[in-house]
């Protein structure tokens, strides 16, 4: 970390936890937002079948524990200097946990898994993907939570009767770690925050509470749920470890968490994260605005007992897992950085176009029968042409969202603030800039995830003011202007989307 200021920074600080999908981190942050300490551990990603995705609960708890301590040590300070605790994490993972003894009851069901494709064809009846789509804004989909621990009840043995017995908690894993936090079977406090409740297709986006004809359609008992609460507020207080004594004062999925760390604030202001995946977020205010160019509507933040703010959001599932995929299922490269060396060794993609859809097509086409496509191949194409395939999908992909949130939303584009591992890569900073036809701008703090929950908890305990203060630590550390002519950029959207259509169809019948 360069934004590192060393064992000499001036407390007090906020600790944040962000739980994500391959890593879990700790960040120690000043009161100008800067970076004290960072410690992050991976955990393993389990696939048991083709489309299942999989995480053990326990070992990602421990290495929440690990690195929370290892944050505290790098900085060299304690407890006291801590004012709060932020939680963000990976959204709509789904566990399932006895609360009697705080065992998982099974793995926790990741975002990317598919396995409840069949069932969420099933709950759609008659009307299809958008049944629930007024109440929660969102397509039926494997993606989001609800589906996901009506397939745990169904499949786990007994585990129904001891879920309506009122044994079994459910949460994301921002309510697990919260609930091991302060104290587990010791009084741990069951609570989510909007944000993430917003991604379960169980909760009323207008109400904010649990939505009770859902339920029952989705067979879920109301007793294995938590208490939804504000993303800015105390919850409780950390109970052992490292940080024992400080208070738990924000919640918020990641990309929330981003948009805020973003200092997003003000209706029509957007962020794009980029990460295992992309999500693009753009704040449309105290006002849910519904979308009919297939992007999500979702909350984006609450803080206290102020409104709701509300967001679009445009979801793409592959783009940093497709580098992953590429050293480590491939092994056409060692790191994730080497993806630009490779692809920077040639001047285009040689006709080449990769589409990852390997959990489907998230936004804006909500496809769960497609599946991952090279199209374009000849003899002439070569490894260095498919690295740069992988760094056009990320492009390709942000330019549909893109064109969709404009669509919905009525505001142009006139430049995208971004932030997350990838854009580490120049290369693809550039190609986004030229796919997008705009300027793209990533600031200081590229870790806005971390910075966001901070932020949040911050604002809880009244460690900043208000927003504002928030907003006067943005500082903008790169930006990458378009330099592709209209011409060739038409010309490879188009193949794109060529390319994009023969991804469609290839599950015909879900078993
Ligand atoms: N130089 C690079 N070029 C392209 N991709 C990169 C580069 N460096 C990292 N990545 C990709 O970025 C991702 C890591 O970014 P980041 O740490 O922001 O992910 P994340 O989504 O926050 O992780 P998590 O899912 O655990 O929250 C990985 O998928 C990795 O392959
Ligand atoms: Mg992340």
């Amino acid at each position: 970390m360069t934004e590192t200021t060393g064992t000499h920074a001036q407390g007090p600080f906020i600790a944040a936890i962000d739980q994500g999908t391959t890593s879990s981190r700790c960040i120690v942050f000043d009161r100008d937002g800067r970076i004290v300490s960072v410690d992050q551990k991976e955990h393993e990603q389990i696939f048991p079948k083709p489309g299942w995705v999989e995480h053990d609960a326990m070992e990602i708890w421990t290495n929440v524990q690990e690195v929370v301590a290892g944050a505290v040590e790098k900085a060299g300070i304690t407890a006291a200097d801590v004012k709060a605790i932020g939680i963000t994490n990976q959204r709509e993972t789904t566990l399932l946990w006895d609360k009697n003894t705080g065992q998982p009851v099974y793995n926790a069901i990741v975002w990317q898994d598919t396995r409840t494709d069949a069932l969420c064809k099933e709950l759609g009846r008659n009307v299809g993907q958008d049944r629930f789509r007024r109440e929660t804004g969102l397509p039926l989909a494997s993606y989001f939570s609800g589906p996901k621990v009506r397939w745990l009840l169904d499949n786990v043995e007994g585990l129904r009767e001891r879920a309506e017995a009122g044994d079994i908690l459910f949460g994301t894993m921002d309510s697990w770690v919260i609930w091991n936090l302060t104290g587990g079977t010791d009084g741990g406090v069951h609570v989510t925050d909007v944000t993430n409740a917003s991604r379960t297709m169980l909760m009323n986006l207008r109400s904010l509470d649990w939505d009770e004809r859902i339920l029952e359609s989705m067979e879920i008992p109301a007793a294995v749920l938590p208490e939804i609460r504000s993303s800015a507020e105390v919850y409780g207080s950390a109970k052992g470890g490292a940080l024992a004594g400080v208070p738990v004062a924000s919640a918020l999925g990641d990309q929330q968490a981003a948009l805020f760390g973003q200092t997003c604030f003000s209706e029509g202001e957007a962020k794009s994260t980029y990460g295992t995946g992309t999500f693009m977020l753009m704040n449309t205010g105290d006002e849910p605005v519904n979308s009919y160019n297939g992007l999500l509507t979702t909350v984006g933040y609450r803080i206290g007992d102020q409104k709701p703010v509300y967001a679009l959001e445009g979801s793409i599932a592959v783009t940093g897992s497709l580098v992953q995929w590429m050293r480590d299922q491939m092994g056409l490269i060692k790191s994730a950085a080497e993806i630009e060396t490779l692809a920077s060794s040639v001047e285009d993609n040689g006709g080449a176009y990769f589409v990852p859809a390997f959990s489907g097509l998230f936004a804006p086409y909500w496809r769960s029968d497609a599946r991952g496509v090279i199209a374009g191949l000849t003899r002439y194409v070569t490894k260095a042409h498919i690295a740069r395939a992988v760094l056009e999908a990320t492009a390709w992909q942000t330019r549909e969202i893109t064109d969709a949130m404009t669509k919905d939303s009525g505001v142009e584009l006139t430049a995208l603030k971004v932030d997350g591992g990838m854009t580490s890569n120049n290369l693809l900073m550039q190609t986004l800039s030229d796919f997008l036809d705009a300027p793209v701008v990533r600031p200081m703090v590229a870790e806005t995830t971390c910075l966001g929950a901070a932020y949040a908890a911050g604002l809880a305990v009244g460690f900043w003011p208000d927003t504002d203060a928030l907003r006067a630590n943005w500082r903008r550390a790169a930006e990458w202007t378009p330099r592709m002519d209209a011409d060739t950029r038409d010309r490879e959207y188009k193949s794109w989307l060529k390319a994009v259509e023969r991804t469609m169809g290839w599950i015909e019948d879900e078993e």
